[in-house]
């Protein structure tokens, strides 16, 4: 198919609108085989109508002005497709469209006809044939909402196109889809248009897209807030505002109080280069910047301007940068780990279901069932022991069925089903349990040493899944800690073995629990304590 998109913006290239357009179109190139032409009507010379209509009496077809409108009508007429793709202007269509748009005028003949659709008091026949043609209008516009703010272009389009014969994506806050920082959200969104191009291109867009092009960017509230410190012009006396302070003002407006937890905080941020300091006070009523520094600080966090601008526009990871040292944090960490949170909007609709057999994150609490299955069970009765042990390894896989099994999933199974089976065979339950201790204690040295420690395959997923492995804070702590348990583990292993051969049973017991419920409080301290040490510099 032929599609033509003719381009109203006087941005060219750099049209929001037509972002949303090529996401359209990449949509139908999913499925099927298109040719595009994209028509940038601002770089052509296309005059006003001059209204004399000699394109319908002297010359029929043929306008008196000879410009690039010429070729235009030739490629309107031979495409299969057109989209009029622009921005909203005075709650109608640029200056540029609309001058084309008359000029169209030789495109149908003189003679008065009724309308078919209800539209209007007439029309004008075609003087081409245009049965077939298909069209789509996408445009966005600069207030919070489309709805309402279109009624005039829809009136004209349903007498261009004809009521219901195009398709129309209108979309609000538009701007933002030039705002590098909140590409996660206008990406998402531009990925429903992609999906709306692509069931387009298979017959008829389902209500679940249509839904979600009917979402806003953000809510209104924060929208406005963001559009207005984004201006850089300040509010009451309408001069030009610091950048870093205006820059600021728009991070504040993303806080989402939703999130508010019951503490009152002040992130207090310096931008050590330029000397400027802001306070930005997050409550559950929302967000507000302060310049005099009147508050105390919950959070400070020491930043070069520049390494805090490309964090928010992602070319830098905030997490990496804290690692690098790059930046500093002082105070309450519960904030910077919290972060996509505290600043990050609600979904309107909910997460879309795992689709093709997607699995969910696997569970540190079955490898523990297994462990804990057998140094209770075996050491209670070595036979009856095993073999509920060795049951519930087998159970392993179809409680698992849809989650991820881990490297460390498999091996537990294996070593425990192992060492179940020779307690079984020997009724040697101590030396069972004694090697398991040992076993436990190496496999978490040993992921220690690798690229994924032990206890990081299972929280990553509260970190950005696999991305948190890019993380070295992450990463380190993460070490640091399977690290920890492995000594410990094996230290257990030796110690229980010294014990149950001094025929200490009881005390081995004690001994072995009390010393994994130090080390399970010390890991929830020190997940959180270690990586707020280091952001400290
Ligand atoms: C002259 C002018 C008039 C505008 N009129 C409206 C309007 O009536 N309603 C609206 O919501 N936005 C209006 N806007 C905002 C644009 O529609 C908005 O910035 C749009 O996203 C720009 O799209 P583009 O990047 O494709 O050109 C106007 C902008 C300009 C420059």
């Amino acid at each position: 198919m032929k599609i033509l998109i003719l381009n109203g913006s006087p941005k060219g290239e750099k049209s929001n609108s037509l972002k949303l357009t090529k996401a359209f179109v990449e949509g139908m190139n999913e499925v099927s085989d298109n040719s595009t032409e994209i028509v940038h009507l601002q770089e052509k010379n296309i005059k006003g109508c001059k209204g004399c209509f000699v394109c319908w009496k002297a010359t029929p077809g043929k306008c008196v002005t000879n410009d690039d409108m010429t070729a235009i009508i030739q490629k309107i007429v031979e495409a299969d497709m057109v989209i009029y793709s622009f921005p909203l202007y005075y709650f109608s269509v640029p200056g540029v469209l609309k001058d084309m748009i008359d000029r169209m005028l030789p495109m149908v003949l003189p003679f008065m006809e009724d309308r078919t659709d209800s539209v209007g008091s007439g029309s004008h026949p075609a003087r081409y044939d245009m049965s077939g043609k298909k069209f789509a209008v996408i445009s966005t516009c600069g207030f919070w909402s489309a709805a309402g703010n279109y009624d005039a272009v829809r009136g004209m389009f349903d007498h261009i196109c004809g009521k219901g014969e195009y398709e129309a994506i209108f979309c609000g806050q538009g701007e933002l889809f030039s705002v590098p920082e909140l590409s996660e959200r206008t990406d998402e969104y531009l990925g429903y248009v992609r999906t709306a191009g692509k069931e387009y291109a298979q017959g008829a867009i389902t209500a679940d897209t249509r839904a979600h092009l009917g979402e806003l960017l953000y809510p209104k509230e924060v929208f406005e807030e963001m559009a207005d410190a984004s201006w850089g012009i300040d509010r009451r006396t309408g001069e030009k505002a610091e950048e870093s302070l205006s820059f600021t003002r728009q991070m504040a407006a993303l806080y989402n109080k939703n999130r508010y937890d019951g503490k009152d905080r002040v992130l207090e941020i310096c931008y050590t280069d330029l000397g400027k300091t802001y306070q930005i006070e997050l409550t559950k009523d929302g967000s507000r910047v302060l310049t005099d520094g009147s508050l105390t600080a919950t959070t400070r966090i020491d930043t070069p301007w520049q390494v805090w601008k490309d964090i928010a526009a992602k070319k830098l990871s905030g997490t990496k940068a804290l690692g690098d040292h790059l930046y500093t944090v002082k105070g309450d960490f519960s904030l910077m780990i919290h972060w996509d949170e505290f600043f990050g909007q609600d979904k309107q609709y909910s997460e879309p279901v795992p689709k093709n057999g997607a699995l969910k994150k696997p569970q540190l609490a079955v490898l523990l069932t297994m462990w804990i299955t057998m140094w209770i069970a075996v050491s209670i009765d070595s036979f009856v022991g095993s073999i509920i042990t060795i049951g519930v390894c087998a159970l392993m896989p179809i409680v698992m069925f849809k989650h991820e099994i881990t490297l460390y999933d498999r091996l537990s199974a294996a070593c425990v089903s192992a060492l179940s089976v020779f307690a079984l065979v020997t009724g040697n339950s101590n030396l069972a349990c004694d090697t398991g201790d040992l076993a436990f204690g190496l496999m978490w040295l040993i992921s220690a040493f690798t690229r994924e420690p032990l206890c990081a395959a299972y929280v990553k997923y509260n970190y950005g899944g696999n991305e948190a492995l890019e993380n070295p804070l992450f990463v380190r702590t993460n070490k640091i800690l399977a690290a920890a348990w492995g000594v410990l583990y094996i230290i257990l292993a030796f110690a229980a073995f010294l014990m149950h051969s001094a025929g200490l049973n009881v005390v081995s017991l004690i001994v072995c629990n009390g010393c994994t419920a130090l080390m399970g409080v010390f890991t929830v301290w020190f997940e959180k304590w270690y990586p707020a040490h280091i952001a400290e510099g």
